[in-house]
Order: C-alpha cells, then structure tokens, then sequence
C-alpha cells in the first residue's frame, strides 16, 4: 500500500451532528471554516449550473469568486444581467451588491479558495464518446494551484470513476494525500432549470468523496444550501446515481413515444391512455412523448455510462434503443405533418409552416441539443417555408439561415399552412391556435382537451 492509499483509507474525523471533532488537522480546521461560513467559495463554470451554485453559497454568507473562461459571460454578470433564466437578473445584483460574489476569468484567484466546486460542460464528440476536455482542464487549473487543506467538489456529470482516476491522479502527482489534505468528492448537480417548484435548494445533493473524510465535508458544506444531503459510500456510487437518473427518464421517455407510435396506429390517443394509466396510485409513473429529447443531459448523459460499459465489455442495450427510438421522433413529426397536408391535397415543398416552441422543453429558452431544430432542418430541406415563435428565444440558425421569432399572433397561426407545436411553452393560447389554424400537428399534446374540429388537428 503506498502512501496514498493510506491516505485514502485515512478515518473520519468530522462529524457535523455533534458540532464537529477536535484535532487540528486540515480537515477539521476547513470544517469550521464551513460551519462558521468564513470558508472562500471558488465556483468554476457559471452557466445553468455554476451561476445559482454560486449565488446560493453566496446568499448563505460565504465570499464566493465565480470562474468562467468566457469573457463576455464574466462581462454581463458583472454588470448584473443574468444569463442564466433561475437566475433574474435583480437576484443577481442583490448578491453582487453585497460584495460576496464576484465572476472572473482569471484563474488566479483560486490561490485564496478553501473550496473549488467545478461545474464545467461534459459534451459529447461527434463519435458521441464523452468529451471531457472541459474537466480535464478545469481541474488541471485547480491542481497547478493546488494548496494543502481545499476541498474540491466536481458537479458535472460525467463516466463513473472520472473523479478517482482522472481527478485523484492530478493532486497525487503534486505530492498532495487525497483525504489528509486534499478533499476530493463528487457530488451531482440534479437542477431542472425552468422548475419553479424544484430549485437547487430544494433538490436533495448526493456526495461521494475518495475518502469518507472527503465525504463529509463535502455533505457539509451542501448542508449549509440545500434541503438535505445524502452521503454514499464512493464518488463512483454518486456519479452513476446521477447517471441512472438520467438514464431512467431517458428510457421512459423512449418509451412514451413508441407508445405514441403504436397508439396512433391503433386510432387511439396516447395522452388518454397514459392519464388513464397514471390514475393507479402505486407502481406507475406518467412520462409523455415528444418531438425527441433535447439539452444538456438527457441527450448526451447515457452516452457517458454506454461509453465506459463498452471499455468494460458490455453493450448497454437500454441507452442504445432508447437512443434510436427517441432520435428517429424528429422525422417522424416531419412525417406526420406531409402526411397532414397530403391529406388536404397539400404537399410540404413549399408549405408555410409555423413551429410554436423550438426550446427542447417548455418555459426555458435553451435550445441544445432541441429535437425542433431537427424538424425544421427537415422541414425547410424539403422546401416549406419555415418560420417560428418562441418567446424565450428570439432567433435560430437552421443550415445556413438565420431566422428571427415572430409572435404567435392570430395572422401568423392563420397564415400559415400547418402549425407544428415542438415546444409545450404555457405562453402559447392553445385554444387560439387551434381556432385559427388550418391545420396543427401538435407533437406535445399541448392542445389535448381542446375542443377543435379532429380534421385539423393531429396529436402525437
Ligand atoms: N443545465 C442543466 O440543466 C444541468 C443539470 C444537471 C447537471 N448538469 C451538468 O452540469 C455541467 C455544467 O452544465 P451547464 O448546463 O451549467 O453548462 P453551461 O454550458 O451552461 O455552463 C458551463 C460554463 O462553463 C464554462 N467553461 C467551460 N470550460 C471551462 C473551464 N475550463 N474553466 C472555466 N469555465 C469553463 C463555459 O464558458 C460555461 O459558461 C454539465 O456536466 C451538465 O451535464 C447540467
């Protein structure tokens, strides 16, 4: 055993439920930094995930320095504009305001941090193998700075073992004994941005630390800004927790729509169906169909699992199929809009057609990895005339053209040949839309319950 597997194996000397442990070591002195909120708080990344991470701990008290290498992202939140829609941009001058949060690009200022939670983006390549530079990088720059006695916390989601193997290695070749001083832990980030129920306060964290050390003082520090705190027993348990989460809705979701599929073929609607199935009180949980799935995660999450399986041996069938069946629901909506207006003897080459919503999901305006860029892409190479509204995002590139939003307006609906809701944003007037279209392919049963003529309207 060489001296740092010892390290990891170090016991635990933390315990935050009878005030804290003795002892002057590094963990126990970072403790009580955390608990009297005099620890500095260094967030690297500050978009979805980093920004209101960073105004939470700074709302609790802590001087926070938010890290981010786009200067014009540092450049709009120092002048108070938000870029990030959980966060207005008054919540974020309140903060900035108080002299405890500031966002930078210089990496410098890590020198003074007890804490260093990175929050950096995991992509996927083209290969759709995980793409980890963003964290290697990040973490290269925390361990060039490293000083004895950080806690270091990665929330990106990630392959399980990122943090051991690739993490680990990064502090132990400066000298550093992950555990006696430095703490590493993972810990997911589980937001839904857009939730006006869930907010990061209110989400449960998962921490997994190399040693239970690690562990618990990562747990405490997220006790000091969330509702509750759930400490397991490895930075791979947590890590793979979040991807099953991801992989769970992934999956479900994959098979709402080739329920949707099937329903239809059978004359009958799904969303009657699956409100008639998530009426039994146990055993059931309702997920509905789509023009496919979009976002940072659960598009791109499974493939972080199925990339490491495969190092590992092992096909995993479930993110495979689900990843056919969810990516062929674009061309099945472009598909069910020609066969709409084949049916009034129209045919799509030349077409008007109007999307309502091309964000991947309803009330934000985020629109990686959206399924509705697909169905337009689509749509305009086979020669209609495509235009959108979406009030959370004023303008697309499709191909080579850019196109502007226009309102959902009654002349805009009527105009058209076909509308084609992508996106179920509450803002649309489902009614209206149904009243003054000639026809509407609506992909998120946004218009289920309204009364309209069946002739004109096509539900998924
Ligand atoms: N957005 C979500 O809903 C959500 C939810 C849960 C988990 N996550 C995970 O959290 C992570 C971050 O996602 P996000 O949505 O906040 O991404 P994002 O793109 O909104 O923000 C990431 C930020 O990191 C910055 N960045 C990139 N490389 C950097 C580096 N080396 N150093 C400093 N800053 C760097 C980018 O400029 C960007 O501002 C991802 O792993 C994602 O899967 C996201």
């Amino acid at each position: 055993m060489n001296a740092n597997d010892e390290a990891r194996r170090a016991p635990f000397s933390i315990d935050d439920r009878d005030g804290g442990a003795g002892g002057d070591d590094a963990s126990t002195r970072l403790a009580e930094a955390i608990r009297d909120r005099t620890a500095r708080v260094a967030v690297i990344g500050q978009g979805y995930v980093g920004l209101p991470l960073s105004v939470e701990f700074a709302r609790a008290g802590y001087a926070v320095v938010g890290i981010d290498t786009d200067p014009d992202r540092i450049a709009a939140i120092t002048i108070g504009q938000s870029p990030t829609p959980d966060i207005p941009s008054d919540a974020l001058q309140a903060v900035t305001g108080t002299g405890r949060y500031r966002a930078t690009t210089d990496f410098a200022r890590l020198d003074d941090a007890d804490v260093v939670i990175i929050c950096v983006p995991t992509p996927l390549r083209k290969s759709k193998d995980p793409d980890i530079s963003f964290v290697a990088s990040a973490a290269a720059q925390v361990a060039a700075r490293f000083r004895s006695g950080q806690l270091i916390v990665l929330e990106s989601t990630t392959y399980p073992g990122t943090t051991e193997e690739l993490l680990a290695p990064l502090f132990e070749a400066r000298g550093a004994r992950v555990g006696v001083d430095v703490f590493l832990a993972f810990s997911p980030e589980r937001i839904d941005p857009g939730n006006a129920t869930y907010k990061m306060k209110d989400i449960p964290k998962i921490v997994g630390g190399v040693t239970e050390t690690c562990t618990h003082l990562a747990a405490l520090l997220y006790r000091q800004v969330v509702a509750g705190v759930r400490e397991v027993s490895s930075p791979k348990v947590a890590e793979l927790a979040k991807l099953y989460e991801n992989v769970f809705r992934n999956v479900n979701i994959a098979l709402a729509n080739e329920f949707a599929i099937m329903c239809r073929r059978l004359g009958v609607s799904s969303r009657e169906v699956i409100d008639a199935a998530a009426t039994k009180p146990f055993g059931f949980l309702p997920f509905y169909p789509g023009p496919g799935i979009g976002g940072h995660c659960i598009a791109v999450d499974p493939f972080y699992l199925s990339w490491k399986m495969r190092l590992n041996g092992y096909e995993a069938r479930f993110v495979h199929l689900a990843d056919e069946i969810n990516g062929a629901m674009p061309s099945y909506v472009v598909q069910l809009v020609a066969e709409a207006l084949n049916e009034r003897r129209r045919c799509l080459n030349g077409a008007r057609i109007l999307a309502l919503g091309v964000a991947y999901k309803r009330a934000v305006g985020d629109t990686r990895e959206s399924p509705a860029l697909e169905v337009l892409q689509s749509l305009r190479e086979r020669g209609a005339v495509v235009s959108y509204a979406d009030p959370y995002v004023p303008s697309i590139v499709i191909g080579d053209a850019e196109l502007k939003a226009v309102p959902a307006s009654d002349e805009n609906v009527a105009a058209s040949d076909c509308v084609v809701v992508l996106t179920d944003h509450p803002d649309f007037d489902y009614a209206r839309v149904t009243a003054h279209a000639p026809l509407v392919v609506d992909a998120r049963n946004a218009t289920w319950g309204i009364v309209a003529p069946d002739a004109r309207v096509v539900r998924l």
